[in-house]
């Protein structure tokens, strides 16, 4: 079951939180791996690659900024050159700003936009190719439930970018599903990770202390949470769902 023996896999945003959790669940499902975040320095992407080594699977690293469509070809080539293949993309690398809405002027609203929601395009622009010549492929994205379902306020360029992955994953999966592609994001809820414990730009630690509480399931969610739902969507027992959103959220939209 879920077994991705063979495949090879790219994951961005892969050195922290949901991304390395993703890595080290695809590695036991047993896909290579390239693993690329921005800014390799100060962040834990050796650690990701020897647990990975540690499971059996080889994962090779490239520092990559998302922003720039040069470093994401380069890594698409990187998987090809080194595997021969490319079946998985997950599009995750993403920032969190807190701007209120009176402050956010173009720069704040593009330089988001750039990494959040052009980074996904970007990604998965690159790897169509390969994958339409293969005749299959995994295109996957971190969206999240401020896309779909909740509100964030001082977030409103973060909640533009989650909300245009979900739009961009529907049409995109309709195109091309019949070049053996599915298409999918999963949209988390509160999930304790770098990016939530930033007191600045997010919830902090004794905001996600308190959100814990009012959740149907109390607590909030743990980063394998989210990879072991993108090990689902990225194996064959997904092979008929393409164009959705799966929300992981332990109920917290079920009580807004
Ligand atoms: N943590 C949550 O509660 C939550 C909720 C909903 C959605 N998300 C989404 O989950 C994804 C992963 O977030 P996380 O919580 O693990 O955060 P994180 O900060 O731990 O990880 C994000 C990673 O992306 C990398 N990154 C940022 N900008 C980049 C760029 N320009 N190029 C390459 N890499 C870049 C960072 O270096 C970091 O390693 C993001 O898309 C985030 O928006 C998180």
């Amino acid at each position: 079951m879920l077994d991705l023996s063979g495949r090879v896999a790219i994951i961005t945003g892969a050195a922290s939180g949901i991304g390395a959790a993703t890595a080290l669940a695809f590695a036991d499902a047993g896909a290579s791996l390239v693993l690329a975040d921005y800014a390799p320095d100060g962040h834990d992407i050796a650690g990701v690659i020897e647990t990975a080594a540690a499971k059996g699977v080889t994962a090779i690293s490239q520092a990559v900024d998302v922003r720039r469509s040069e470093d994401v070809d380069a890594l698409v080539s990187t998987a090809l050159h080194r595997f021969g293949r490319l079946d998985i993309v997950l599009a995750n690398a993403a920032i969190a700003r807190k701007v209120a809405a009176a402050q956010l002027d173009d720069a704040a609203w593009s330089d988001l936009i750039d990494v959040d929601l052009t980074g996904v395009w970007r990604l998965f622009r690159a790897a169509l190719g390969p994958m339409r010549a293969a005749g299959h492929g995994r295109l996957l994205a971190t969206s999240s439930t401020v896309g779909n379902q909740e509100s964030w306020t001082e977030h409103v360029h973060y909640s533009a970018a989650k909300a245009g992955v979900v739009g961009l994953v529907r049409s995109l999966a309709a195109e091309v599903g019949p070049d053996g592609i599915t298409v999918n994001a999963i949209a988390p809820g509160i999930i304790e990770t770098p990016q939530t414990l930033d007191a600045a730009n997010s919830l902090g630690a004794l905001g996600i202390g308190a959100t814990a509480e009012s959740q149907p399931i109390r607590r909030v969610g743990r980063p394998d949470d989210i990879a072991n739902g993108f090990r689902y969507l990225a194996s064959d027992e997904a092979s008929f769902v393409t164009g959705q959103l799966l929300v992981i959220d332990g109920g917290r939209t079920l009580v807004r």
